[in-house]
């Protein structure tokens, strides 16, 4: 069976990107399932760091095809833009690229309810990116979204887009006391997306569906993370799409038992960006470390990654509920210089007790203190390594500690954001 599923199995920016880059050469079709420009991917190809928000990481294989499905929500400014970047490269996306006609569209009011909303929320802000996501699912489930075929008919669009921004404005003035949109600037702008775009459009899900019958390989990238994810994350501070597995077939409309491989891109310690829980922040130098080594910041907005400890409690449900069938280790190197590394494998709730369930509702977790387990830590650089015997014995340790916790085998480590920088463990093809 021919579909892989690349997922997030933490709070987003587990290195996916690079590990999808790596990927794409071994398949025919790189498709994106959820979110939109919310993402960012990070691709580094020789001393070049490329940025992906919208297309898919497999761009930049020139025999790969790259499509955005139908579960992901498209601004096409940001898109037009990413596609100019990508031309500049040398790279032809023409014939490479397709869209679902049936995506749906972020609007500058999503982008501006979005900004009034968190700015309403002041303290109980969800931290978003600020790339209208949320507001466009919300008009997606409400029924009055603008899909990405409503913007190759001039009449439709106009008529939409009015109706659209008249309501936005009503809730600008009313509730917000904000200013409001105008109308016919934001009309005249998105009709001229027919001639740009059109190339792109197609029925992705019959391109799918055509695909895996001539027993073509497809790659589906999550992007965000499994504890992101709009039912099983840490809610209200999620994203408003589903990163996890099942996403992958109502994003791209392809069937469940198409899908024989989940793999879960782990980063080696955690992170998050944005407001929410996070049983093993650290606030201390460790935390400092890992944000000065793994150089985490944020690749879409920019802003300081929180740092922590690897949390197997959360890796724990988040394989599964997705099913995870391998694990891609990444930023291993990160972790060199530290004494000791330590996993929590257990939470202390409310009322004493321990327990390796992941809480299940915000005001849980919020109680939960983690339980550590401590691991010898190594000094060694592990950039320049090849294979998993000329890791330190200590990384290997922490390695093995993982997967057996996880119960699920590796077959990735990255020990650096170069695609060389990846060590395939025996048995599995790079
Ligand atoms: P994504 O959103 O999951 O694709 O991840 P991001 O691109 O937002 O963040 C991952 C960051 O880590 C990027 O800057 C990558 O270049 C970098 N990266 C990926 N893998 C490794 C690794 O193994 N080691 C180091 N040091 N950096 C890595
Ligand atoms: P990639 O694909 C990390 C976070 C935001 C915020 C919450 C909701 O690069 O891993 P949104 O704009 O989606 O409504 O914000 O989700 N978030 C991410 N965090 N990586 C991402 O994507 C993210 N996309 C959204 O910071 O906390
Ligand atoms: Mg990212």
């Amino acid at each position: 069976m021919p579909v892989t599923v690349v997922i997030g199995s933490q709070w987003g920016d587990e290195g996916k990107g690079k590990i999808v880059d790596l990927l794409s050469a071994q398949v025919d079709i790189v498709a994106r399932y959820q979110g939109g420009a919310n993402a960012g991917h990070t691709i580094c190809i020789g001393d070049e760091t490329h940025v992906l928000h919208l297309v898919p990481s497999g761009i930049f294989h020139e025999g790969t095809q790259c499509v955005i499905g139908n579960g992901v929500v498209i601004d096409p400014v940001a898109l037009m833009e990413e596609i100019r970047m990508i031309r500049k490269l040398g790279i032809d996306v023409a014939g490479r690229l397709f869209i679902s006609h049936n995506a749906h569209l972020i609007m500058p009011y999503h982008k501006r309810i979005e900004e009034v909303r968190e700015r309403a929320r002041d303290a109980g802000a969800i931290g978003t990116t600020g790339r209208g996501i949320g507001p466009a699912y919300v008009d997606k489930f409400a029924r009055t979204g603008i899909r990405v075929v409503d913007l190759l008919d001039r009449d439709v669009l106009r008529k939409k887009l009015r109706l659209n921004i008249e309501e936005k404005n009503a809730i600008l003035r009313e509730v917000y006391k904000e200013e409001e949109l105008d109308v016919e600037a934001i009309v005249e702008e998105y009709v001229e997306f027919d001639k740009l775009i059109d190339p792109f459009v197609t029925d992705t899900t019959a391109l799918l569906g055509e695909a895996l019958a001539d027993g073509k390989e497809i790659l589906a990238e999550g992007a965000q993370g499994s504890l992101l994810d709009v039912d099983f994350g840490t809610y209200p501070f999620v994203t408003s799409s589903h990163p996890t597995a099942g996403g992958a077939c109502t994003g791209l409309g392809i069937p469940p038992t198409a899908i024989n491989r989940i793999i879960a891109i782990v980063k080696a310690y955690t992170t998050r960006v944005g407001n929410g829980p996070f049983p093993t922040e650290l606030d201390d130098e460790v935390g400092q470390h890992l944000r000065d080594i793994g150089h985490e910041y944020g690749a879409t907005t920019g802003r300081p990654r929180r740092c922590g400890w690897l949390d197997l409690v959360a890796l724990n449900y988040t394989s599964r509920i997705n099913g995870f069938t391998e694990l891609a280790i990444t930023k291993l190197d990160v972790m060199s210089g530290l004494d000791q590394v330590r996993a929590a494998t257990r939470y202390e709730v409310e009322g004493g007790k321990v327990t390796t369930r992941f809480p299940s509702h915000l005001e849980g977790l919020k109680k939960a203190s983690p339980l550590y387990e401590t691991l010898p830590g190594w000094s060694e650089n592990l950039t320049q390594v090849e294979t998993l015997d000329g890791l330190p014995e200590a990384a290997r340790s922490y390695l093995d500690f993982v997967s057996k916790n996880l119960n699920v085998p590796i077959s990735y480590v990255s020990t650096g954001p170069k695609r060389s920088q990846t060590i395939a463990v025996d048995g599995v093809a790079a």
